[in-house]
């Protein structure tokens, strides 16, 4: 199962990349979770300490090891060899390999255009190559993204809370998806607190599926301030979770099992 995930600030995108990806990894051999949001926090999320998670270099800024695996010259190759790259350079935490993609338009007057062909290359071989599951967290905006780059992603996953505004930006972000050719689009609603919430979403998503509904909880809101989540809040998360995963594989079809 290969997603991205996206939709308006706060919405609670990291919150659900992070248990789709802990989910996945409970069943699944392998998970990759890709930090694409430029203002990172997937790593605490899917539980890595807050002090390696800081330590964790993005992508975008190992210069040196791009132009190892890219080639140093003016005709560096669009297909490195990544398998030893991403064996190298992710951060592993029980089945889940993690990568922060850093910002890619970094820089400034500098060219990192060869470090943004990578990274798309990485994140085209992760999508396209290999058959485990890819997790993306994009952040709000996903205009970065080449057409290239994301065509291997069976779902974008739009996050959405009730609230006008959310509805309106998953708007903007369908459509983008759209632009960039991704054939499938799914709503999360997310912070549910009532039957009437729900209607709300349903009744503002009528041309896509609303793939799922995971409840407010107050101890994923507590866990903001510090860490809090009980086993109890994880484990619904989880099974809620669970759901998303079943619908999406009821929407991607049935044979896509990774
Ligand atoms: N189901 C939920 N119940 C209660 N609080 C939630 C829930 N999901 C997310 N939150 C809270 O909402 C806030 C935003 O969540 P999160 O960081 O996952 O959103 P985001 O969309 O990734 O934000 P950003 O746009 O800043 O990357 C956090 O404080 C988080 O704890
Ligand atoms: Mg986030």
């Amino acid at each position: 199962m290969k997603l991205a995930i996206s939709g308006k600030g706060g919405v609670g995108k990291t919150t659900i990349a992070a248990a789709i990806a802990k989910f996945l990894a409970r069943t699944n051999a392998t998970v990759y979770a890709i930090d694409a949001d430029p203002d990172a926090c997937l790593a605490p999320a899917i539980g890595i300490p807050a002090v390696e998670a800081a330590g964790i270099k993005p992508v975008v800024e190992m210069r040196d090891v791009i132009r190892a695996k890219a080639g140093g010259g003016a005709f560096y190759t669009l297909n490195p060899e990544l398998d030893d790259f991403i064996d190298d350079f992710s951060y592993k935490l029980g089945n889940i390999r993690f990568f922060r993609m850093g910002d890619p338009k970094k820089g400034g007057s500098e060219c990192y255009c060869r470090e943004n062909t990578f990274l798309n290359a990485l994140v085209s071989s992760l999508l396209l190559d290999k058959n485990e599951s890819v997790i993306m967290d994009m952040g709000a905006g996903i205009e970065h993204l080449s057409r290239g780059t994301v065509r291997g992603v069976d779902m974008m996953l739009v996050v959405v809370e009730p609230s006008r505004n959310s509805v309106n930006t998953a708007g903007h972000v369908i459509r983008m998806a759209g632009e960039l050719g991704i054939a499938k689009v799914g709503i999360v609603a997310n912070k549910i607190r009532s039957n009437k919430e729900k209607q709300f979403i349903i009744d503002s998503f009528s041309q896509h599926p609303v793939i799922g509904f995971i409840s407010f909880s107050e101890s994923i809101w507590a866990n903001a301030m510090e860490p809090s989540m009980t086993p109890e809040a994880e484990e619904e998360l989880m099974s809620e979770v669970q759901n998303v995963c079943l619908n999406i594989l009821g929407e991607v079809g049935g044979n896509n099992q990774n």
